[in-house]
């Protein structure tokens, strides 16, 4: 096995050498970031505090947030090998129409957003997932060289590259394990090409605004000056059509939330019992969003990475926010970010836009 070293003494944070080491491992050919993680610290004792990093960032933010007064997770936890699997199939349901739009508005302008690609670019996913809907962008932009997708979730990235890899022999794939809201450093495959970026799925609106502007300023600067980027966006509509999307006939987005709960259990020592709780979605019209809370059927106590947390009947844990915009309001805040929208698009109802950013000049 190749041995990677990653010089933790630059002055980074401990965040940043945890990025740079999944990056520097997936480019190895590990397959699980633990697997080099296990390896590293086996070899160096630099490593070890970047392993008790990782899990401890976990139960920090755990302990934290279920002991705020209106308790809160980040939602960037749901997404286990487990939680990734649930959450392609919420975008399978008939209910949960973000995908079905975007993917069908994506297929009718491929064309157009590929005409805006240049040559020998690399295209750079924030948040892949299963890759679907790049496939689009991949079949109508021969002229790509690289595809970066970046993810959280190592099992939901690396059987995508393996398949990406077999259907497009030609271009360069290039995955990196991480949390795409903190600091990354792109692979060498995208070194001295231009960059395009690709945001679908409305995960954009999964931010506060404030954390919108933040991560569309670093994705300028990851992407640099000569960059786009194409973000899907969900736009405003009726309170019905968005609360069967976050609350979807067959109790899939109902187990995808209460996933994070089992994933506690799991990873931290937790006794929640998910039944205890009731999945709840609703539309804040003050913020324009919808949010995912798990509500407490009952009063009860749960014991989770080493600590204990009292909930009333009734309390709410709030698990997501989903903004949504409208044409100008999304430009405003992408304009915010030092980025202008050189062209929107819409789909058919129920409405989802794509953007396409360019830097402001
Ligand atoms: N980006 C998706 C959205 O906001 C994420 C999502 C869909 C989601 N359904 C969910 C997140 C349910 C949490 C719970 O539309």
């Amino acid at each position: 096995m190749p041995l990677i070293r990653v010089d933790a003494t630059k002055g980074r944070s401990e965040d940043e050498i945890r990025n740079v080491l999944d990056s520097e491992a997936h480019l190895s050919g590990f397959n699980e970031v633990s697997d080099a993680i296990q390896f590293l610290v086996s070899d160096a004792e630099t490593f070890a505090a970047v392993q008790v990093d990782t899990r401890d960032s976990f139960a920090a933010d755990v302990i934290t947030g279920l002991s705020a007064r209106h308790k809160q997770l980040p939602p960037k936890y749901f997404y286990d090998a487990t939680g990734s699997r649930l959450f392609e199939e919420i975008c399978r349901t008939d209910d949960y129409y973000v995908t079905r739009s975007e993917t069908a508005l994506l297929r009718n302008i491929a064309e157009e957003l590929a005409a805006g690609i240049p040559q020998g670019a690399a295209l750079v996913e924030f948040g892949s997932g299963e890759s679907a809907k790049t496939r689009l962008l991949l079949d109508a932009a021969p002229q790509l060289s690289a595809y970066v997708p970046i993810d959280i979730s190592a099992d939901a990235l690396d059987q995508a590259s393996a398949m990406l890899a077999r259907d497009y022999p030609q271009l360069s794939i290039a995955p990196v394990v991480a949390d795409f809201t903190g600091h990354f450093r792109l692979p060498a495959a995208a070194d001295g090409r231009p960059r395009v970026g690709f945001f679908p799925g409305s995960t954009i609106g999964n931010f506060d605004r404030d954390g919108a502007v933040r991560f569309l300023r670093s994705a300028r600067q990851v992407l640099g000056d000569q960059a786009a980027l194409l973000v899907g966006v969900d736009l405003v509509k009726d309170e019905a059509t968005l609360s069967a999307a976050y609350d979807d006939s067959q109790g899939v987005t109902a187990r995808f939330n209460k996933n994070l709960l089992i994933r506690i259990n799991r990873e931290l020592g937790g006794d929640f019992d998910p039944d205890a709780f009731d999945h709840l979605a609703l539309w804040n019209p003050v913020h324009s969003r919808m949010e995912m809370h798990l509500v407490s059927r009952k009063d009860h106590i749960v014991n989770a990475a080493g600590h204990t947390f009292s909930f009333r009947s009734g309390e709410r844990l709030h698990t997501e926010n989903s903004h949504k915009f409208t044409i100008d309001s999304f430009a405003q805040l992408a304009a915010r970010a030092g980025w202008s929208a050189a062209n929107t698009w819409i789909s058919d109802e129920p409405r989802v836009a794509m953007f396409r950013l360019e830097p402001h000049p």
